[in-house]
Formats: C-alpha cells, structure tokens, sequence
C-alpha cells in the first residue's frame, strides 16, 4: 500500500533479498508497493482467492474482514511507548490475536511497526475544540471513526491510495498517519499544519493465505519464515529512524507549519477520546480489554 522508502516498503525489499540469497535464487519475491496491485478494499479479498501471497495491512484494517478485537491497537493514548506496544505483539495477546486469523483462512506470521501517528489539517490541532466540524480522513476501522467524533470531527473512511487527493480536492479536510506515510504520500502539499499528537500506534501484521502456507515444502516454510522475521526486526529497528527522518524532510520542505502539544494539550485530548475504550469494550467483551490492561501494566 505505501511507499518504498517507509518501514514496510524497506521491509519488503530486505525480504525479498534475503529469500532469494538462501534459495540461491529457486525462490522469487516479487513486491509491490504503492497499491499497484490491490487497495484496501480488495487486498485481503486477493489473498484469499491466492492472487497474492502475503499482504501487511495495517492492524486496524482487520475489522472489516470480521476481526475487531484488533482495533484494539487503534484505542487513542493506549500506548506509551514502542515498549509497550512489544507487551502486546511479543505476548500472549498478540498471539491470541493472530490465532484467530484462521477463521478467515488465513495465517498470521507477526507484526512490525510504523510508529506513532500525527494529526494533520490546514489548521493546528492542538486542542478538542479544533476538530469540531473537519472531515477526517480515516482508515476502516471503527475505533478510529469514534475517536474522530469524540473529538468532534467528522470520520470518513478512505482507501489509502484516495487520501492524497481526497485532501488536495477538499474532500476530506485533513488526516492522521505516522510522518513517513505523510511525506512519502506528499500529503505536506496539501496540507498546511502537521501537529505532533502522537495519539495512536500504527502497526502491521504480516497474513498468508493458509492453502499457499501449508503447500510450501516444510524447508522453503522455514526458510521464508526465518527471513520474514528477520526483516521485520529489521523494520522495527528503522521506523523510528524513517519518521525522524521524514519528519526533517518536511521541515525542509517549509511547506507545513509542524506544531508540538504541550502536556495540558495532549492531557485535554487524551479525555476528549476516554469513551471510546467502552465503546470498543462493548463490542469485543470486557475480557480483551481486561488483558489489554494487564498486558500492559507488566514491566
Ligand atoms: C499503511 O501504512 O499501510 C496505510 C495506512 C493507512 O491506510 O492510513
């Protein structure tokens, strides 16, 4: 879906490398970035017709094909840190997670960063009050939709390849994305205030289709595998670096006001959204909030 040079793009390209070296090339990856194959509304669909063999949606678009307890990585302010997020994808729950997978006939094979997210618009959004009445772009994830209302915007729900235009043609007033989605989308031409909320997590797991998985003879299995875990260390290890890096970029760029919140800021935000934790707690049971909790409160 996104660029080659954002943390999945990089990703990707490492696994492909990595595959084709220790098959001494008998393996081929082909990758293609940028949506030139699917968007987000028929990739998953490709999947599991086997037209693609591994797609990495972020973890808030698993809802719609009838997984929403990962919408509970979208909950605003829930992680403090990438080390918190670790609680999550290297525990139990994160595992419990992808255990469901084969309900829709497919495997998941783990999960990698791109980072926190941003909130951006031709106005600063600094504070509850400066949400009322914007169009949001968001992604297909009704936890998000409720954030941006609770937040008094308006959510609408776009493919990521429709999002750069949706903001330049006014459809939408403004979005949210970690800044390395935001650079590489060109999003800064079309938007002229980028305000560093970093109110959510943007994450991604990794899914084949499990028919593809369990036809690979138990070698190639572990060989891809063992690559795709080392590539998505390895993206774990550069996504901080890739939105600093992006980040400097934009200020170079001059086109967009970049803006930091201050602690009573961040604080008035992080209430405006506290109602959406229940209302995702009465849709998945209160047992996977329960977890949630716990999980994170271990050091
Ligand atoms: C992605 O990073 O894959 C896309 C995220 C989005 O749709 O906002």
């Amino acid at each position: 879906m996104v660029a080659e040079e954002t943390p999945k793009g990089l990703a990707a390209n490492r696994f492909k490398v990595l595959v084709e070296q220790r098959s001494g090339g008998r393996i081929g990856v082909q990758v293609f970035p940028n949506g030139q194959l699917y968007g987000d509304h028929d990739e998953m669909q490709a999947l599991e017709l086997g037209a693609v063999d591994l797609v990495a949606p972020s973890l808030s678009k698993f809802g719609r094909i009838g997984l929403p307890e990962f919408e509970l990585f979208d909950l605003p302010f829930l992680f403090d840190d990438l080390n918190a997020v670790r609680r999550i994808t290297q525990g139990p729950l994160g595992q419990k997670l992808l255990q469901a997978l084969p309900r829709q006939g497919l495997v998941g094979l783990g999960y990698f960063d791109n980072g926190f997210k941003q909130m951006s618009a031709n106005r600063p959004l600094l504070e509850p009050g400066d949400f009322v009445g914007l169009r949001m772009r968001v992604q297909a994830s009704r936890v998000i939709a409720a954030q941006m209302r609770a937040l008094g915007a308006q959510p609408v729900t776009l493919a990521f390849s429709e999002t750069r235009l949706a903001l330049a043609a006014g459809v939408v007033d403004g979005t949210e994305n970690p800044v390395s989605n935001f650079w590489t989308q060109a999003m800064h031409e079309a938007q002229t205030d980028l305000s560093l909320t970093n109110h959510g997590y943007l994450g991604y797991a990794v899914v084949t289709n499990e028919r593809f998985w369990q036809h690979l003879q138990p070698a190639d299995r572990t060989l891809i595998n063992q690559a795709l875990q080392e590539s998505l260390a390895f993206a774990n290890q550069i996504a901080d670096t890739q939105n600093d890096q992006a980040l400097q970029a934009l200020r170079q760029a001059g086109t967009t006001r970049i803006h930091s919140l201050n602690s009573g800021q961040r604080e008035r935000l992080r209430q405006a959204v506290q109602p959406v934790q229940q209302q995702l707690a009465r849709r998945i049971g209160p047992r996977w909030m329960k977890d949630l909790q716990q999980a994170l409160r271990q050091a």
